[in-house]
């Protein structure tokens, strides 16, 4: 397989950027109703401010290059995992906490059960993705003229970012027996945008909308023995 560096897929790892390690990234759906319990696991002065973050993301975003700009930001919250967990707590369901959903910007917690899979996507727009708990696998796909085929991969594990560019197609899955959590930030409305997903066992593509996904994150949910409203 190529490298996904190689096509496009900037990713950082563990960057030492201004003193800190950077960080962090990727994907989802509508689901504001989806949001996971928060329960923080540590208290003190260094908790993340998610105002904040998302005040400075939504300034960077009128930046030229507003990816770039957002991706620093998100790195350098996620180089501080312990300072996310005690926003957001530990990750106990499938489900997005969503922090900002507007036309041009769209930021979002997501939190992977254990062994969850994300079928192949898109998002029609840019994609940063830090991890803060766990680790995300993605394979990366392209369109051909017989169907979509994987050519690349990366595992992102904490403090890893990834920027993914506007045609982006991947699939993701949380490999680890416990939780995985990260930070997503779309350059655009990711919740009003219809988008493409494809089977996984049959690489048909379909529409992806809120309802699909929703119905992705309940059964996944019910396979844990989870409930929605725990
Ligand atoms: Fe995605």
């Amino acid at each position: 397989m190529t490298n996904a560096r190689d096509l496009k897929i900037n990713l950082q790892r563990r960057t030492v950027v201004a003193g800190v390690a950077a960080a962090s990234a990727h994907l989802l759906a509508p689901m504001s109703a989806l949001a996971t319990t928060k329960r923080a696991t540590t208290t003190g002065r260094n908790k993340m401010d998610i105002d904040r973050f998302v005040a400075d993301c939504v300034a960077a975003n009128e930046e030229t290059n507003a990816q770039a700009a957002i991706n620093d930001i998100l790195a350098r919250a996620v180089s501080e995992p312990r300072n996310v967990l005690a926003a957001l707590g530990d990750p106990v369901k499938a489900g997005l906490t969503v922090f900002l959903a507007s036309p041009t910007l769209t930021i979002f917690a997501a939190a992977w059960t254990p062994q969850m899979n994300l079928m192949p996507h898109d998002h029609l727009m840019w994609a940063n993705i830090g991890i803060y708990t766990g680790r995300e696998d993605n394979i990366f796909w392209k369109r051909t003229s017989d169907g979509i085929k994987a050519y690349g991969a990366d595992a992102l594990f904490v403090k890893d970012t990834a920027m993914l560019p506007e045609d982006a197609l991947h699939s993701v899955t949380n490999p680890l027996k416990r939780f995985t959590g990260g930070i997503h930030i779309y350059g655009g409305d990711f919740f009003g945008t219809t988008r493409s997903q494809w089977n996984p066992e049959t690489l048909d593509e379909e529409p992806s909308d809120g309802d699909k996904i929703r119905e992705m994150f309940r059964r996944e949910n019910e396979r844990l023995g989870i409930g929605m409203d725990s």
